[in-house]
């Protein structure tokens, strides 16, 4: 498939087969995140592979996410950054606004840049994903140690997709364009 047939047939799946997936295609998958680029090649992207059973009820238990069809797909990917990892050096404020250049927004952005990478090659294997926002960030960076100060911005669920939904409306092009 080429990337312009892996974009349009991306869809947010959130039903899955019970079936497992490989180690080598969860590799695949953090490759593709690895690949990706970042703000000063800082690379603070961080992938928890959840797929067992006792892990999952754990956070069931523990109502982690909102939404229940998160606890029964294969793979939960939480999905956290390094804010640390910038360049600590003042930049001149025209080119980096505040904290924008690192911190926490350089974090969420690296990661969402990496995460995507992820949900496409996701895509090009044959696998559903969803992202998951919806999540008690406090409570799961409790259960697996994450440091505190790492952004969570969201979970990706993964797993072969048991639905085929239809495609979301999306704007018009036209409303995509910032006009002057
Ligand atoms: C950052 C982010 C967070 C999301 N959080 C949730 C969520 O908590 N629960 C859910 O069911 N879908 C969630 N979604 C999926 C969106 O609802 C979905 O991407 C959107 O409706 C468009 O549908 P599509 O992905 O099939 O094109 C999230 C998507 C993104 C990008």
């Amino acid at each position: 498939m080429r990337i312009g047939e892996i974009i349009k047939k991306r869809r947010s799946i959130r039903k899955y087969q019970d079936r497992n997936i490989s180690e080598s295609l969860v590799r695949k998958l953090i490759n593709a995140a690895r690949l990706a680029p970042s703000a000063y090649n800082g690379q603070p992207s961080k992938f928890l592979v959840v797929r067992d059973a006792k892990t999952k009820q754990i956070l069931k238990d523990s109502k982690i996410f909102k939404h229940d069809f998160v606890y029964s797909a294969p793979l939960i990917i939480v999905c956290c950054a390094d804010p640390e990892v910038y360049p600590k050096e003042r930049f001149e404020p025209i080119y980096s606004n505040s904290s924008e250049i690192g911190g926490d927004i350089g974090a969420v952005r690296d990661l969402a840049i990496s995460s995507q990478n992820l949900v496409l090659m996701a895509t090009e294997l044959g696998l559903g994903t969803c992202y998951v926002g919806l999540v008690d960030r406090r409570k799961i960076k409790e259960i697996f140690h994450i440091p505190q100060n790492y952004v969570l911005p969201f979970v990706i669920t993964v797993g072969y997709p048991d639905e085929n939904p239809k495609p979301l409306l999306r704007k018009n092009l036209e409303d995509f364009v910032l006009k002057q």
